[in-house]
């Protein structure tokens, strides 16, 4: 089949095999080209591995520092006549890259929210592996089935308290124009908490230290945002922030179960605001991230998901000064994204920016570009207009 893109709102309901094996090479061949890391992490597992921050966590681990990698996602695979997701390429065109390479790597596509495939992991890290030193948590989702209750809450990306007014970019058709979002409800405010707040991350390390599968020292991360005041009434301040002070308080409970099994860590790394398939559903976030790269671009301090995981490994988790903590104890690799003269060059656009002047005041054709790689999209090198299998194993 010839596979083009098929963008619908903020998705894109096909993907590329080749392109995505693409990108993740070119995410493969940055990490190494920076060198290995000697004392990066050795066996880790990785929540929410197959596409953005986690599948960059994943190559991170894997090529900086040789890691066995076990990597958790949910992802479709490709029928007769549709496309896998790109998350199913990306980890199949990960798996094969790392086994030719000599590591090990192994892959458990599933609802990590359950209760079934957390037991498959543990049983897989204890057989395989004995022990993981790293655990990354980087799930993205919109719902989650409570494994106690069978309930299933679904997340919202709402105000809180107040409506909320402000300009947003339909990135497809490059219109800018202005969004009202009510606030949420309480029940809504609990549902985003329950899907994406702590507690499936507690729910995680509990069981791998009951099982006695932390090594002795390990690390567990999870990765949230602030970003700049105009976003916070939808994110910081919104559902999904009150969601990530959720996160931040698991961190600290997790920290104390890691300190009590041989002086383990667990923290937040604040990351930098980056298109993937999560952020791109956010309202206002995209027209945000499209000024943002201008600025970023032109000052020489853009980073994508790669760069952002391997300056976090390299700098603080496993070299360089080591953690550096904000007042609250998070990490902060969203640090050049913050940096006072990047937002108030955004700032000064923000009130400016039309549908008119979109193409020139903002890197929309940047976002876009970045869009379309999520998916295997306009990667050097790939002839899309040839006849290709869209079944891919696996593998792992
Ligand atoms: P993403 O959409 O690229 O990745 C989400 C991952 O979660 C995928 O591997 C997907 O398969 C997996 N997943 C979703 N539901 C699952 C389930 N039920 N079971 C197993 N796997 C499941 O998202 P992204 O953007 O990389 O987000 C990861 C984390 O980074 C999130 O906590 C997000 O809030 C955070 N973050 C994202 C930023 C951004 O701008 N994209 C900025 C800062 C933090």
């Amino acid at each position: 089949m010839v596979i083009k893109p098929k963008v619908r709102g903020f998705v894109c309901v096909t993907a590329h095999p080749a392109g995505c094996a693409a990108h993740v090479q070119e995410q493969i061949d940055y990490v190494k080209s920076k060198g290995s890391l000697a004392k990066g992490p050795k066996k880790v597992l990785v929540i929410g591995a197959s596409t953005g921050y986690g599948l960059a966590s994943r190559i991170s681990a894997a090529f900086g520092s040789g890691a066995a990698t076990i990597g958790v996602f949910f992802e479709r695979p490709s029928d007769p006549d549709k496309p896998a997701t790109p998350g199913w390429y990306n980890s199949a065109a990960f798996t094969a890259a790392a086994k030719k390479a000599g590591l090990y790597a192994r892959n458990f596509n599933g609802d990590a929210f359950s209760d079934a495939v957390k037991q498959e992991v543990l049983a897989a890290i204890k057989q395989d592996l004995g022990q993981v030193d790293l655990v990354v948590y980087s799930l993205a989702s919109p719902r989650r089935t409570h494994p106690k209750t069978g309930v299933t809450h679904k997340s919202v990306l709402k105000p809180v308290g107040q409506t909320y007014t402000n300009k947003t970019v339909d990135t497809d058709k490059g219109i800018v124009s202005t969004v009202t979002i009510e606030p949420a409800s309480e029940a809504e405010i609990a549902d985003t908490t329950a899907v994406m707040g702590g507690e499936d991350w507690e729910m995680w390390i509990n069981a791998l230290d009951e099982a006695k599968l932390l090594a002795p020292g390990a690390t567990s991360v999870a990765y949230s945002y602030i970003g700049p005041e105009l976003t916070w009434p939808v994110y910081k301040n919104g559902t999904i922030g009150l969601a990530k002070n959720d996160l931040e308080r698991a961190a600290k409970s997790i920290n104390a179960t890691l300190k009590l099994n041989g002086y383990g860590r667990a923290f937040i790394s604040v990351n930098k605001a980056l298109v993937t398939q999560a952020s791109s559903a956010i309202p206002v976030v995209p027209l945000y991230i499209s000024m943002l790269y201008k600025v970023m671009k032109a000052k020489g301090t853009h980073e994508g998901c790669i760069e952002q995981i391997d300056r976090l490994f390299r700098t603080q988790m496993y070299g360089g000064q080591g953690l550096v903590f904000d007042d609250a104890g998070r990490v902060r690799i969203d640090d050049w994204e913050m940096e006072p003269d990047v937002q108030a060059a955004v700032a000064k656009i923000w009130p400016e920016v039309t549908t008119e002047n979109l193409p020139a005041l903002t890197d929309i054709a940047g976002y876009r570009e970045e869009f379309l790689k999520l998916f295997g999209f306009g990667l050097p090198g790939i002839d899309y207009e040839a006849d290709i299998n869209p079944h891919v194993e696996l593998g792992g």
